[in-house]
């Protein structure tokens, strides 16, 4: 179990990696971590109401000699200075994510498109090379996922990418109405525990966020592996007004929810059918996605169109 209370400073975080770690950010993390495998228990201490719920739990920074060269090399190149302070995972108050800033940090007005948690990066690098007339902004927590999407951004010498160490959420609510083109969330953490769901990063709340961030006819691609979090994905996201399911395919589904451990009793509940997309194929195989198939699980792709 993980007690971390910090609080924001005043810095900005485009120089090290160390010194986010330990230390800041606006948050309380108090709880097990995301994973299916975790090895924690259900008895973590309820996140007091004050306290933000969040979708990830701070771990450590350190990174190994090859990442921290590559964060010395790019950040610089790569890294958004937004941060509300050194180790603060917040946004800078009064910053806004508008058409002014796009200008100024991508040199252009091409379409911008956020992935949410981007993990090492992987999808979101490959997608700014093999279509340099759109912009990416890649979200992440994690100090060593962020210091692999540099290297790899990099290497190749991509101008069309930035990264943002940010709470994804906490960005969405910055920016400005309309100015994103897509919003990709892939295999985001699952959160099996049944007392956790309400730590999936899909909610309500963030959907409202996304959907004013993006342009008329704008898409959310969500993707997951854990048939669970695709019911709960259907839960948060069919019936809210202004979005449409794009499914084409037909998808049954387990109409109720299991906690960890408790996947194989899904397939005795009722099913209901619903409506999911073909894999989306802008996507690369990540090890995320590769870890669930190896695992024999089936990969749900949603496309939620802005309506
Ligand atoms: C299971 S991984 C998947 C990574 C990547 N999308 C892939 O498919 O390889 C989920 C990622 O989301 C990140 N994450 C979770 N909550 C986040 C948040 N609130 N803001 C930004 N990143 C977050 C985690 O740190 C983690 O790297």
């Amino acid at each position: 179990m993980t007690d971390i209370t910090t609080t924001a400073t005043t810095e900005t975080t485009t120089a090290s990696p160390s010194g986010i770690a330990p230390t800041a950010a606006d948050t309380t993390i108090t709880d097990a971590a995301p994973t299916s495998d975790s090895s924690t228990t259900d008895t973590a201490h309820p996140a007091h109401p004050m306290h933000k719920v969040l979708s990830f739990v701070r771990r450590s920074g350190r990174l190994d000699a090859r990442l921290q060269r590559a964060w010395d090399n790019y950040a610089d190149d790569y890294l958004l200075d937004i941060n509300a302070g050194a180790g603060s995972l917040d946004v800078r108050p009064g910053f806004t994510l508008d058409r002014d800033y796009v200008r100024r940090t991508w040199g252009n007005d091409n379409p911008l498109i956020v992935e949410i948690g981007t993990g090492q990066g992987e999808n979101v690098v490959a997608a700014a090379a093999s279509r340099p007339d759109e912009n990416f902004l890649a979200l992440e927590v994690y100090d060593p996922g962020v210091a692999h999407t540099l290297l790899l951004a990099g290497k190749q010498g991509l101008t069309n990418i930035r990264v943002a160490q940010v709470n994804a959420p906490e960005l969405l609510k910055v920016c400005a109405d309309g100015i994103l083109a897509e919003v990709w969330t892939f295999f985001p953490d699952p959160w099996p525990k049944k007392k956790h769901h309400k730590r999936r990063i899909v909610q309500p709340e963030l959907a409202g966020e996304v959907r004013r961030a993006l342009v008329d006819g704008g898409v959310w691609r969500i993707a997951t592996d854990i048939e669970d979090y695709a019911l709960h994905v259907h839960e948060v996201m069919d019936g809210l007004d202004g979005w449409r399911n794009e499914g084409g395919v037909t998808v049954s589904l387990p109409t109720g929810h299991v906690g960890k451990g408790n996947a194989d009793l899904a397939a005795d509940m009722p099913h209901a059918d619903f409506a999911e997309s073909a894999r989306f194929e802008g996507r690369v195989l990540t090890n995320f996605e590769k870890k669930g198939i190896a695992a024999g699980r089936v990969i749900h792709d949603f496309t939620y169109r802005r309506a």
